[in-house]
């Protein structure tokens, strides 16, 4: 079913020629009586979905959504490998599901560097390699087919514009406010983007102090840790900054241990990335102030390039999803009974 492959891996810039060139895998057999089928075994689209880890709830969610989507019954062989959070664990799973053969190799890469030979040893295999969720920066982009997730450096400028505008309400637009930022795991682009997203609006606003940045890994345990040593080494934060809502959930906890109150009533204001049901469940708690999207549910998504490619259809290279951002001046109970994630 692969070796169709190499050419369909151009169809990104090649669409047309490939029209005649190949003859897409079918996942589905025409039945008997002219309904559609899923097909026999044999047939099955084999995806080997490189996965992060388990770090937090949106981790969780996407793995979820990619398990629901790549299912026998749709027509596929899932290979799910959950690499704890290490690059080295990725550029194994990945030599695995070279040698096992497979349809498609799907990656969440831990951090953005670091790629170019296992890519390599796909693209010799005829393997299309699709990202998800995070980037990889490669010196030579047909080492990948397509890119599927969320613009990390805009949710960091949306965050940083909405504390200005939620200060500005609160009369402190020209306050020295001192913040603190719990960072991802260093080099995701999550972190890098989010980072820089937030640093580029920051130069617009000289009285916002960024007094420290330390990584909590995107984990609930670690950011309550680096919150904890923030709290012993400054004694007046107003801000933290969480990129992902499980840090922000450790954080809180950490401000609540130390004696400190946080959310809209209190001393220090915490925001955070994802927006997950948990993350609703403390801006109505009144304990984090609000919280920006990043959309996990990829499976979908990457089954669609997946069916274009099968399809010898052009896929757009890079593909951003949209994201929106919640905070407690919302109705929040209504946008909680809606949410997926
Ligand atoms: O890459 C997306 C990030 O990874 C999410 O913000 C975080 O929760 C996850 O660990």
């Amino acid at each position: 079913m692969k070796k169709k492959f190499l050419a369909a891996a151009m169809a990104v810039v090649m669409a047309a020629s490939l029209a005649a060139c190949g003859s897409g895998s079918s996942k589905e057999t025409p039945a008997a009586d002219g309904k559609e089928t899923p097909a026999a075994d044999g047939d099955l689209i084999t995806v080997g979905y490189a996965q992060v880890g388990a770090e937090s709830d949106w981790r969780t969610a996407n793995t979820e959504s990619f398990k629901t989507t790549f299912t026998e019954e749709n027509g596929y062989k899932l290979i799910f490998d959950d690499a704890q959070q290490k690059q080295e664990n990725q550029i194994k799973a990945i030599r695995s599901f070279v040698q096992q053969d497979v349809d498609y190799i799907v990656v969440a890469p831990v951090v953005e560097t670091g790629w170019e030979t296992v890519l390599e040893e796909a693209k010799e295999a005829g393997i299309p390699v699709i990202l998800s969720d995070r980037m990889m920066q490669v010196s030579d982009d047909s080492l990948y087919t397509a890119w599927v997730g969320g613009n990390f450096e805009k949710e960091g400028e949306t965050c940083a514009n909405w504390l200005a505008d939620y200060l500005d309400k609160q009369g402190r637009a020209d306050e020295e406010i001192n913040m603190v930022t719990i960072q991802g795991t260093i080099g995701a682009s999550a972190q890098v983007g989010r980072t820089q997203g937030v640093e580029n609006v920051l130069k617009d606003h000289p009285n916002w102090k960024m007094l420290d940045k330390q990584t909590g890994e995107f984990t609930q345990t670690k950011g309550q840790e680096v919150m904890e040593s923030f709290l012993k080494s400054y004694d007046d934060i107003d801000v933290v900054i969480c990129e992902n809502d499980n840090e922000a959930f450790g954080a809180i906890d950490a401000i609540k241990a130390a004696g400190k109150t946080c959310g809209p009533e209190g001393d220090i204001i915490v925001v955070s990335f994802d927006s997950v049901k948990a993350a609703f469940e403390s801006m109505m708690a009144g304990d984090l102030n609000a919280t920006f999207e990043c959309n996990p549910l990829h499976g979908p998504r990457v089954e669609e390039i997946i069916q274009k490619l099968e399809a010898n259809e052009e896929v757009d290279k890079i593909q951003y999803v949209d994201e929106a951002f919640f905070d407690t001046s919302m109705d929040l109970e209504s946008i909680l009974k809606e949410r997926l994630y």
